[in-house]
């Protein structure tokens, strides 16, 4: 049995989080805080249900967790399969990357509003118990692979919406141009976290 105690103590302050502080005014402040939370979420692997952990063979998946009712977040589990690759695309809400398992390799683009050319920034290898933030402000374009081409990697997303229905944006980076697309989820039912009475029983 998974902890889910301890999911459901992050998403009770996370919610606490975005209804204190209103995100479009203080983004950073939820970043900064939302990134401790996630830090404490993934610094343990006893919690993410098994559904949400598998499945990915090739690919990648982005299974939804919760979603905030308000839609002020959503959490998901991305199930990394073996050299997985996501095309160059952004966000275009705060996001908070936690490495649960494994490691990717997070290469982040930049926009010049000049030449309108998508420029190479840091690459980052996040590993288990990392947290990496991304925006709008602080810049959200990136591509991601799995540092791995023989086993698969997941990590846990905190969003500033209810990411799988938002229109954002993927680019070719040999054009530099913008296509829109959603990403929906790749689960049809979510976990159940909320059966309290059984809380305490060991895995398996
Ligand atoms: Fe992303």
């Amino acid at each position: 049995m998974p902890n889910h105690a301890r999911l459901r103590r992050f998403l009770a302050d996370m919610t606490s989080l975005v209804g204190g502080a209103r995100q479009d005014q203080d983004e950073a402040a939820v970043i900064e805080v939302g990134g401790q939370l996630l830090a404490a979420l993934v610094a343990h692997d006893d919690w993410l249900p098994e559904a949400m952990a598998g499945g990915a063979s090739e690919g990648y998946l982005q299974h939804l967790l919760y979603c905030d009712p308000h839609e002020r977040f959503s959490l998901v589990s991305f199930v990394w399969g073996p050299g997985a690759l996501t095309p160059v695309h952004d966000h275009t809400v705060w996001g908070l990357i936690g490495m649960l398992r494994g490691a990717e390799v997070d290469q982040r683009y930049e926009l010049d509003p000049a030449s309108g050319q998508l420029c190479p920034g840091p690459t980052t290898t996040l590993t288990a118990g990392d947290v990496a933030a991304l925006s709008p402000t602080l810049g959200d374009i990136h591509q991601v692979r799995n540092a791995f081409t023989d086993r698969t990697s997941i990590s846990v997303h905190v969003y500033g919406g209810n990411i799988g229905s938002l229109a954002r944006h993927r680019f070719d980076l040999a054009t530099s141009t913008a296509r829109t697309f959603i990403s929906g989820y790749s689960n049809a039912t979510m976990p159940n976290i909320w059966d309290r009475s059984r809380d305490g029983e060991s895995a398996g």
